[in-house]
């Protein structure tokens, strides 16, 4: 949905620009820009593969050294599939998983954003509670239908134990975004353990969905940081450092008895420009992960506190909600942990939409989702500059 006319003409660190206009960056390339705009890691690394070509169609040098490098961080796998984005990254694991058990169904969990593609822009209906059958999808053009695609309620267990056990047989996979950008709720573990569990005892696979979370959080992604054994796990965003750049992770185990040959194409997967950009993106966040941590987890930390003990000591009903540095305005002072229920006090997205256009009104610019991704390149200036225009904007009752 478009919200403004802004035209960029260019970025820096923390900041964007539109001509003379500066404007501060909380979405950085919709989290993607762990670094900053045009960081120094970025900027060399692209310098140094200028000259060397952006394409090969064929194995390369910064794709094999980058995979070297994955393969010690993600011991449990020793497939790394590279694409050119997240939604790509997924296509791959949707093929993998179905080549894996051959069965139909994939269960995804309701408010998780896995990329533009067909094959997953449904959600459930609003309405008072979750109906397991009143499904919509997204967009015009895209049909919903029962044989392919099941939908269950984020942080419901006991809900999407009964809709799981009655279609068990049929599904191939559960597809998860394990902390919700649309909702970065905490305290989910005990419902990824539930699922977890679950395609242990019915031989369902479990993919991670980690685009947003992979390398953001601490441990490098939350299967890691929870200590759960998801069949797949899909990356991209900050893996590309900057550039497009998708990845999908599964162990040669889970397809072992199957004759059958999965094929991925893709002219630009792999290319020796993004994974060139990729690979010393990561290896300056390994050489400094915990420094990193350290700072983005403070300035998260100061949005949230102040934010939240603010609307409490006003009686508000706004807070702050996040899992480390992925931050969401929710329009209610309660812990919310489904997307479902957050839309009960932001229906379509109204609200969200009136702040985005507010702080941009004071040069801020947030993504297009309404989260804040904080970032290393953030300053602690950065962030008392966002408090104080969000605390004049609630004192003035806008919501
Ligand atoms: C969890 C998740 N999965 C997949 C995607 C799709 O990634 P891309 O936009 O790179 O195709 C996104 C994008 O925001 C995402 O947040």
């Amino acid at each position: 949905m478009k919200y403004n006319n802004l035209i960029i003409t260019r970025a820096k660190d923390q900041f964007l620009y539109s001509g003379k206009r500066k404007i501060l960056d909380f979405s950085l390339s919709s989290g993607a820009m762990i670094l900053g705009h045009s960081n120094k890691v970025y900027c060399k690394s692209l310098n140094e593969q200028l000259n060397k070509g952006s394409n090969y169609s064929n194995k390369n040098i910064n794709e094999v050294n980058f995979v070297k490098s994955l393969q010690k961080k993600f011991k449990e796998f020793n497939n790394f599939i590279f694409s050119n984005s997240g939604s790509e990254a997924n296509i791959r694991a949707l093929r993998i998983s179905r080549t894996a058990n051959n069965k139909e169904i994939v269960a995804m969990v309701n408010g998780s954003w896995h990329g533009s593609i067909d094959n997953f822009m449904f959600d459930f209906k609003s309405g008072k509670k979750i109906i397991p059958n009143k499904i919509k999808s997204l967009s015009s053009g895209i049909e919903y239908s029962k044989k392919n695609i099941l939908l269950i309620p984020y942080n419901d267990i006991k809900l999407t134990k009964k809709i799981l056990d009655k279609y068990h047989k049929k599904i191939s996979v559960i597809v998860i975004e394990p902390i919700q950008c649309g909702i970065p709720y905490k305290k989910s573990n005990d419902y990824l353990k539930f699922l977890e569990k679950y395609c242990r005892s019915k031989k369902i696979i479990l993919w991670f969905d980690e685009v947003i979370t992979g390398i953001r959080v601490k441990d490098y992604a939350v299967y890691k940081q929870f200590k759960i054994k998801p069949d797949i796990v899909t990356f991209a965003k900050c893996f590309g450092g900057g550039m497009p750049l998708g990845l999908t992770l599964f162990n040669s185990k889970l397809i072992k008895n199957n004759k059958k040959k999965i094929f991925f194409g893709g002219t630009f997967s792999g290319n020796p420009l993004s994974t060139k950009v990729g690979l010393d993106t990561f290896t300056f966040v390994k050489r400094n992960k915990k420094k990193i941590d350290k700072h983005i987890n403070y300035l998260s930390n100061l949005l949230e506190n102040e934010i939240n003990s603010y609307c409490k000591n006003k009686k508000i009903n706004f807070k702050i909600q996040k899992f480390e540095s992925i931050a969401r305005p929710i329009f209610s002072s309660l812990e919310i942990n489904n997307r479902f229920y957050r839309e009960k006090f932001d229906p379509n997205f109204e609200n969200s939409l009136k702040l985005k256009k507010y702080l941009l009104k004071k040069n801020i610019f947030i993504s297009s989702n309404c989260c804040f991704f904080i970032s290393f390149c953030h300053t602690e200036k950065d962030i008392y500059y966002l408090i104080n225009v969000l605390k004049k904007i609630l004192s003035k009752n806008y919501f």
